[in-house]
């Protein structure tokens, strides 16, 4: 499948060498993605809130070279790191057609995040979409006519095929992928920036990550969304995606706190579900996971707070809540959740509208 939309003109000239810089943050689903079709295509619409702090700061050097094929090397924190390779071999070979001059460079990428290193964060929304903008950086160096319209959708389409989530980190702050019957211009092959009036309760919306579990993901998320295929709920899910999508469209106009909780705590826990239904089968949540969940839920009903949770593929929670609850929930925080956390760690974060050049 080839989207020609986003295949360049021939270039008018070519650079010898420079480098481009993008920061770009990680992006929480209230409505997940869990399962895709061919070519990063999503089973369901969905929608997150993008990051301000958790994000990846990355520099892509480049220098022309007459070899054929790509040719490139990663660094971490100014680190080597060749188990990094693969994927983003597999991310150029996707998007070569879009960006015919990747083999004519050989790149230096050099990354590194702003939340600790295997805090088990997801990094590849932020790193994909980091790498997607500054190869869009570097292309619109060669084709001055691009606008920043087009350079943030070619970024979204790009980061898609690094890694379906990361086309949501582009922009901010609510960002709808996969198309959908009620969102106006909502696509498959790209993130769009929500469309609609938001209610003001979710201004500076919070997102505390508490970290229940560093360790080395059990089951990676490519393997994830595979097991979708043969997955016995699998349709009812995608239908149910979509209807949360809609019901979430009205909570987002309204400010409905206790539907948007509703909503955003049931994807959480289906999501897990689906994990736990799939053939193999996995639990990613830990025991701490459920301590604090009944801790969150045992609040919520004592001090009639609008604290929520939410999960990734992970032990990890993150406490979604209003800003003028900032104060109490962080006491609570304190008092009540750190201890489950390992080493006590946790990171603050809110809302955020999407990429920088650095
Ligand atoms: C559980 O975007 O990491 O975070 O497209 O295979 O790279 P790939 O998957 P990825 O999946 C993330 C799924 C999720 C839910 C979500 O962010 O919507």
């Amino acid at each position: 499948m080839i989207v020609s939309e986003f295949v360049p003109k021939p270039y008018k000239f070519i650079l010898d060498s420079g480098s481009v810089a993008y920061s770009s943050p990680s992006n929480i689903a209230l409505v997940k993605y869990w399962g895709k079709k061919a070519n990063q295509i999503p089973a369901n619409p969905s929608i997150s809130f993008t990051l301000n702090n958790c994000k990846t700061l990355t520099t892509l050097k480049f220098e022309k070279k007459t070899t054929k094929g790509f040719s490139f090397e990663v660094f971490l924190d100014g680190i080597i790191q060749n188990e990094f390779k693969p994927k983003i071999k597999q991310f150029f070979e996707r998007i070569e057609v879009y960006l015919p001059f990747l083999t004519s460079y050989h790149f230096k990428i050099e990354t590194s995040n702003t939340f600790p290193h295997s805090s088990g964060i997801a990094s590849s929304a932020s790193g994909m979409s980091a790498l997607a903008l500054c190869l869009v950086q570097l292309e619109q160096r060669l084709n001055l006519e691009m606008t920043k319209g087009f350079f943030n959708k070619k970024a979204s389409f790009l980061a898609r095929l690094g890694s379906g989530s990361a086309c949501r980190s582009i922009e901010g702050t609510l960002i709808v992928w996969g198309s959908h019957t009620n969102i106006i211009g909502s696509s498959d092959l790209v993130g769009i920036k929500y469309p609609y009036k938001v209610h003001p309760c979710f201004n500076n919306f919070c997102d505390t990550i508490l970290l229940v579990d560093k360790g080395e993901k059990q089951v990676s998320s490519s393997v994830g969304h595979n097991l979708m295929h043969q997955h016995p709920f699998a349709t009812k899910r995608f239908e149910q995606a979509n209807e949360n999508l809609t019901r979430i469209l009205k909570v987002l106009k309204s400010g409905n706190l206790p539907e948007f909780i509703k909503i955003v705590e049931s994807e959480a826990l289906t999501l897990h579900a689906m994990m736990m239904t799939s053939m193999p089968y996995f639990i990613l949540m830990k025991p701490n996971t459920l301590e604090i969940i009944n801790k969150i839920w045992e609040y919520r009903r004592k001090l009639n707070s609008n604290v929520c949770f939410t999960l990734d593929a992970g032990a990890n929670l993150h406490l979604l809540y209003p800003e003028n609850e900032k104060d109490l929930i962080l006491e609570f925080i304190k008092n009540e959740l750190v201890a489950y956390c390992q080493n006590g760690q946790y990171i603050c974060d809110q809302v955020g509208i999407g990429a920088k050049k650095m």
